[in-house]
């Protein structure tokens, strides 16, 4: 089997963010942050998986009080692409009701998964809810979102790591890069 490096060196085309980049947006991010939320306390929902290093670096940098939940949601139709299908595989764990709400997104593309979830949490009463993602793809976009924290706006490209996978694969990369996505179709699908 293919160790993480052959497989960057193989299908990973160039770095698109270092780490070092993330890291100073990441901290610019939680700045503001900080400074919108002082004396309040809200509740950060990550969305798994991708936002997972994201949200755990970003969180590690707010001097703020807040609580930390997760959703998972599963999206259907042709991989790489969203259908707009989704379901809800993991609720939060806590109820949300007059709370502060920051929805935590490693990246957006149609907006589709965001819009659901958006409505989905709406219902519930939250006193807001704002959208921070390290990622945006507009150029994809179907619905539209409003995002008030944003990393980088990123072309129509494949980009794994930091969070981000093709196949569950390249997701702990410290940076993020353009996957060879033709290469990589060809070689695990057929
Ligand atoms: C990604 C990302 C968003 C969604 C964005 O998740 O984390 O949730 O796709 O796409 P959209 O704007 O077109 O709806 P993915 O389904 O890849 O799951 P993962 O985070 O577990 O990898």
């Amino acid at each position: 089997m293919d160790d993480l490096n052959s497989l960057v060196e193989k299908y990973v085309k160039k770095v698109l963010f270092t780490e070092e980049e993330i890291q100073l947006r990441v901290a610019e991010i939680s700045e503001r942050i900080n400074e919108d939320y002082t004396g309040l306390e809200p509740v950060i929902i990550a969305v798994l998986k991708g936002s997972l290093y994201f949200v755990s670096d970003l969180t590690r940098q707010l001097n703020i009080p807040l609580s930390l939940d997760f959703m998972a949601i599963e999206s259907y139709g042709p991989q790489p692409s969203s259908s707009g299908a989704v379901k809800l595989l993991k609720d939060l764990d806590q109820p949300i009701e007059g709370r502060d709400i920051i929805i935590v997104e490693d990246i957006i593309d149609t907006g589709l998964t965001l819009s659901y979830l958006i409505r989905n949490l709406k219902a519930r009463n939250p006193r807001s809810i704002r959208v921070c993602t390290l990622l945006d793809k507009s150029v994809r976009r179907l619905v539209p979102i409003e995002i008030t924290y944003k990393g980088f706006e990123v072309p129509d490209v494949f980009v794994v790591g930091y969070g981000l996978d093709f196949e569950q694969k390249f997701r702990n990369l410290p940076y993020i890069g353009v996957l060879d996505i033709d290469r990589a179709v060809e070689d695990f699908y057929e």
